[in-house]
């Protein structure tokens, strides 16, 4: 591989979930370690390195389609080479070169050590030492504090491809938020695949307890965690929300189905009157709590009257936001030796059902936020009209009709809202 005199650039490309993106910028700090610029465009890299999803079909098919424009970069100019890593890796490992020639390297995003020495290696010379990767105007980091799964959920390959539960410890994770705070940084993301079900290896502390210690940190403005299992939720999360000062007003709580028949196939281990539950006792600790939650439609099986049971619990609730899935069975999960019996148009047709409801569901919502006050953090301005841009405590995207820097937090009234966004001034 011929990379001239000039460090080799690496090209990194995401899809996948919050802990992907923490993952790909772990990984451009150790590319920069070993002598590697990572925040190369694709048509100046020599590496182009892909951390893939696994959860649905659709996001496999992205990657592929992907390595497919690959393969001609790669002809274009000899010494380029291709990683792939992510979950399609820890699914598929070594298989993936017979499927897809161009491809160089499948490695491990937990552990890459071994790969980056063999970059060390093959690029010899050309590497100086460390790349200074640019002070970052990141106002807003995720921090993982716990990798893996212990659920199974019948249609999921997560906990496959990310492994047994593991949580860091508290004094780790509040450095860590300590660096970045440091850096710039003013509001963290605490992340795990079932966040709160953390527990400190040594000391038990629970994610309250870690969020109470975040707290601690000087000059962090927010905090706020995902993703949560309604098995886990407890009183003393919603006391953290409640008292502590960082501790933003959202609850991320995916649900999945409307019905109990359609939640015991997906083992999802709660019925609907634990889940309201847990709901009623958010919005009773924390009035001004939004929620927002995950629905899959067309699981295995799924009836007329288990979808409509779905549609009528998003009717009850009133979530902020919803994000629904059409189900993709999954190689290896136990869901996947069911038949996948719901029609591709019926499956089509109830997710377009659940984004119409909840359209104008969120629509209400945010309307009912006019005149009322909300607090901004400023994150950046609009690309055409410089108009500043912030997320509230609840998460809502919201447009500034008046100058404000970004990384402040402002008060503004809301004067306008739509289903997605409000305008504040
Ligand atoms: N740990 C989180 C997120 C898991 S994956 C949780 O428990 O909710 C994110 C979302 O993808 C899930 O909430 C689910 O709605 C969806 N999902 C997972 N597997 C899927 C599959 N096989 N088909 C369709 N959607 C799926
Ligand atoms: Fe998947 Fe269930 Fe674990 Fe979420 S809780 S990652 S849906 S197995
Ligand atoms: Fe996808 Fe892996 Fe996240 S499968 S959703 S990138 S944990």
């Amino acid at each position: 591989m011929v990379a001239g005199a000039r460090a080799p650039r690496v090209h990194l490309w995401q899809v996948g979930c919050q802990m992907n993106t923490a993952d790909t910028e772990a990984l451009a700090e150790q590319f920069a370690e070993i002598g590697l610029w990572p925040g190369a465009a694709l048509e100046d890299a020599d590496l182009a390195v892909l951390v893939t999803c696994a959860v649905r079909q659709h996001a496999e098919d992205k990657a592929a389609g992907r390595l497919g424009e690959l393969a001609k970069w790669k002809l274009a100019r000899p010494g380029r080479a291709i990683a792939l890593t992510g979950c399609m890796a820890a699914e598929h490992g070594g298989t993936l070169f017979a499927r897809f020639p161009q491809l160089d390297y499948v490695f491990d995003v937990r552990d890459a050590d071994g790969f980056m020495a063999r970059l060390r290696d093959l690029y010899g010379g050309a590497v100086e030492g460390p790349v200074p990767l640019p002070a970052g105007d990141r106002l807003s980091a995720y921090v993982p504090v716990i990798h893996g799964c212990n659920e199974m959920c019948t249609y999921c390959i997560v906990p496959f491809v990310r492994g047994r539960e593991r949580s860091r410890g508290v004094q780790e994770v509040v450095a860590q938020v300590g660096r970045l705070v440091e850096g710039g940084v003013v509001e963290v993301t605490l992340l795990g695949q079932n966040v709160n079900s953390y527990h400190d290896p040594n000391t038990g502390t629970d994610l309250a307890g870690l969020m109470a210690a975040v707290d601690g940190v000087p000059g962090l403005r927010r905090q706020r965690f995902l993703t949560s299992h309604p098995r886990n939720a407890s009183a003393a999360l919603l006391a953290a929300i409640r008292e502590l000062p960082t501790a933003c007003e959202h609850l991320h709580l995916p649900v999945q189905s409307g019905s109990d028949s359609c939640l015991r196939r997906m083992k999802r281990e709660y019925t609907l009157r634990e889940y309201r539950l847990v709901l009623d006792d958010a919005r009773r600790v924390v009035p001004e709590i939004a929620l927002s939650t995950d629905i899959i439609v067309g699981f295995c099986g799924e009836t007329e009257a288990e979808f409509e049971g779905t549609m009528s619990l998003l009717r009850e609730v009133e979530f902020d936001t919803v994000h629904v899935q059409a189900y993709s069975p999954r190689p290896g999960t136990a869901a996947h030796r069911r038949p996948d019996d719901v029609p591709p148009a019926e499956k089509k047709a109830r997710l377009q059902a659940v984004l119409s409801l909840q359209r104008q569901i969120s629509e209400r919502r945010n309307r009912s936020l006019l005149g009322r006050t909300v607090e901004v953090l400023v994150e950046g301005r609009g690309a055409e009209d410089g108009r500043p841009y912030g997320r509230t405590r609840q998460n809502r995207v919201t447009w500034l009709e008046r100058a404000a820097i970004p990384g402040s937090v402002v008060h503004a009234t809301v004067i306008d809202a739509t289903a997605w966004q409000l305008t504040a001034a």
